[in-house]
C-alpha cells in the first residue's frame, strides 16, 4: 500500500514508519533561503491574473530549534556537541535552526532505512557543507558515496559573480552493502568525448564505447516555464533526477519514501518504475497536488483511477464525522484549518484568501461551461450553527458576486427543512439551452462530502475526441474525491 502524510515529517518519523523497512529516501528540503514559496492558483475573475497562495515558507528560523536540539541530546551526544557548538559561533541563528531540525530529521530516516539502503539528500552551496558533517556524523563517514552535481543550466545571471547553475545532492548508504544498479543508468557520451576516444583508442568506440559509467556530474534541465510536467508549485524538481536516482538505488517493488515531497516528483516517477512509495508534506496543497498528479493521465479511465485510489492510503485529514468534528471544534496550529480542509481537500477548490467577514464568501471553484468558457461556484463553509438566515445571505453574496452556483457546507444536523426551502426557491443555473439545470444554490453536508459526493456542476469535455456515451452529464459524485 502506499503512503501519503500531511503533517511535519518529524511526527511521521518518530510515529508512523517502521524501522529498517526503506529502501531509499530521497529528500529535498527547502534550503533556508529565506524566501517564501507561492503555488499560484486560478483567480476568480478568470482572466490571465493569478491568486497566490502560500504553500510553504522555507524559513524555519521561527521554529524552536533549542527544543529540538535538546531532544538530540538525548538521541547522540555528537549531533548535539556539533550543533551546540555552532550555536556558540559566529554562524547566524537562521542557520542553526535550519540545521538543527534537518538533524534531528535526518537521524530518524537512517533508521528507517534497511541496510541495503540509500540515502540522498538534495541541498544547495549555501547548506551542503554544514549538511555533509551532519550526515558524516549520523550515517558515519565510510557510508558517504558521492556528492552529485546537479547541473541545470539555466537560471540568473549576476554581475560580479560567476552564475550559480548546480544543486549538490549528497548520497549515503546505510551499510556498504547497498543497492546500486549501474547499468540500469549509463550515461550516453557526446560526440566530441567519442571523437577524442576513437583518436586516442580507436578500438574503444567499436566496443563499448558508446556508453561510460555514470559520473556524479548530471547535466538534467530545470523545469521552466514550457516543462510539460510543470505543475506550478515553486522548487518542482524534473522527473528525470529522480528516474536515474530510482533506478540507481531500487529494484522494481522496493519502497521509495520523500518526507519532503512537495507536489510529488518522486512520487509519481516511483509509480511509473512500479516502485512502492510514501509521501509525506506540511503542506495540504502539496498533498492534493500529489493525488492529482498521479490521476492526471487517466482520465476518462475509472478502472485505473480506482485501482491507483485503492492502493493509496491517505494521512491526516479527517477521515470520518467524529474527526470532522474535532477539526471542526479545536483549532490547533500544527493542523489544516476546518475550512481549508473543506474547501481545498474534499472540494478541490482555492480558499478564498481575502475573506472571511459576514458578506463575503469562502471560497470557489471554476469549472469549464464550452470550449472557451468558464464559470465559478462559490462557496460557503460552516462550521458550527446555521440558520435559514444564513442560507439567505450566502445566496444575496453568490448573486452579487455574479456566481453561477453556491455551494454551503455545513455538518447534517443543522440542515432544516426551511433551509431546503430557500435553497430550492433561489432557482436553477442552466450553462445553454440544450444542457442539464443545477440548483442555484446547493446545500452540500460534511456527511456528503465524506461519502464522496458534491455540488454538482457541468463537466464540459470536447465530444470530438470522446466517445459521447463516455462524457458525464454533471458530476453527482465529486470525481477527484480523496475518500470516495
Ligand atoms: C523544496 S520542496 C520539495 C519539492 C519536491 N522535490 C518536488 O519536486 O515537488 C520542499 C517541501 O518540503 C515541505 N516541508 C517543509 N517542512 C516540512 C516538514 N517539517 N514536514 C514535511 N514537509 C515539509 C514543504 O511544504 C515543501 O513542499
Amino acid at each position: 500500500m502506499n503512503k501519503l502524510y500531511y503533517g511535519d515529517n518529524l511526527d511521521v518519523l518518530k510515529n508512523s514508519i517502521e524501522d529498517e523497512s526503506v529502501d531509499l529516501i530521497y529528500i529535498d528540503p527547502p534550503f533556508n533561503s529565506k524566501r517564501g514559496y507561492n503555488v499560484l492558483f486560478e483567480s476568480i475573475d478568470m482572466t490571465n491574473a493569478k491568486a497566490q497562495k502560500e504553500a510553504f515558507a522555507d524559513t524555519w528560523s521561527n521554529v524552536s530549534y533549542l527544543d529540538e536540539m535538546y531532544e538530540i541530546q538525548d538521541l547522540d551526544l555528537d549531533l548535539y556537541r556539533f550543533l551546540h557548538t555552532l550555536d556558540n559561533l559566529r554562524i547566524s541563528k537562521g542557520v542553526v535552526s535550519y540545521l538543527t531540525i534537518m538533524t534531528h530529521r535526518i537521524y530518524y530516516m537512517r533508521k528507517k532505512l534497511n541496510n541495503t539502503g540509500s540515502f540522498y539528500l538534495h541541498c544547495d552551496p549555501t547548506m551542503s557543507h554544514y549538511l555533509k558533517i551532519v550526515c558524516d556524523l549520523i550515517f558515519d563517514k565510510k557510508n558517504f558515496r558521492n556528492e552529485i552535481v546537479w547541473w541545470y543550466e539555466t537560471g540568473g545571471i549576476p554581475e560580479n559573480d560567476f552564475s550559480r547553475k548546480h544543486d549538490i545532492i549528497l548520497r549515503y548508504c546505510k551499510t556498504t552493502d547497498y543497492v546500486f544498479n549501474s547499468k540500469d543508468v549509463k550515461e550516453k557520451r557526446s560526440k566530441e568525448v567519442l571523437r577524442r576516444i576513437a583518436t586516442g583508442r580507436p578500438s574503444a568506440t567499436r566496443s563499448k564505447g558508446h556508453y561510460r559509467h555514470p559520473s556524479d556530474v548530471w547535466k538534467i534541465p530545470a523545469i521552466n516555464a514550457m516543462a510539460k510536467e510543470r505543475l506550478g508549485y515553486p522548487t518542482q524538481k524534473p522527473e528525470e533526477l529522480l528516474e536515474r536516482i530510482i533506478k540507481a538505488s531500487t529494484n522494481e517493488g522496493d519502497i521509495i519514501a520523500d518526507f519532503f515531497c512537495g507536489c510529488g516528483t518522486t512520487i509519481a516517477v516511483a509509480q511509473r518504475l512500479g516502485r512502492q512509495w510514501i509521501g509525506v508534506d506540511i503542506s495540504h496543497l502539496a498533498i492534493r497536488l500529489v493525488f492529482d498528479r498521479l490521476l492526471k493521465n487517466f482520465e476518462g479511465k475509472p478502472e485505473v483511477i480506482n485501482k491507483i485510489k485503492d492502493n493509496i492510503e491517505i494521512n491526516g485529514f479527517p477521515k470520518d464525522i467524529a474527526s470532522a468534528k474535532d477539526l471542526a471544534e479545536k483549532t490547533d496550529k500544527s493542523r489544516i484549518k476546518f475550512q481549508d480542509w473543506i474547501i481545498e481537500i474534499m472540494m478541490n477548490g482555492v480558499s478564498n484568501p481575502q475573506k472571511t467577514a459576514d458578506g463575503g464568501f469562502d471560497g470557489y471553484l471554476t469549472f469549464n461551461k464550452s470550449e472557451k468558457g468558464k464559470d465559478v461556484v462559490l462557496i460557503e463553509v460552516k462550521s458550527g450553527n446555521v440558520t435559514v438566515k444564513n442560507i439567505r445571505e450566502f445566496a444575496e453574496v453568490v448573486e452579487k458576486q455574479k456566481g453561477s452556483i453556491g455551494a454551503f457546507v455545513c455538518f447534517a444536523d443543522q440542515v432544516t427543512k426551511p433551509m431546503l426551502a430557500w435553497a430550492k426557491e433561489a432557482g436553477y443555473y442552466k450553462p445553454n439551452i440544450w444542457g442539464n439545470r443545477y440548483e442555484k444554490i446547493q446545500i452540500i453536508t460534511v456527511e456528503d462530502l465524506l461519502e464522496g459526493r458534491s455540488v454538482r456542476y457541468p463537466i464540459y469535455q470536447n465530444i470530438t475526441f470522446k466517445s459521447a456515451t463516455n462524457i458525464p452529464m454533471q458530476s453527482e459524485n465529486n470525481p477527484n474525491s480523496l475518500f470516495e
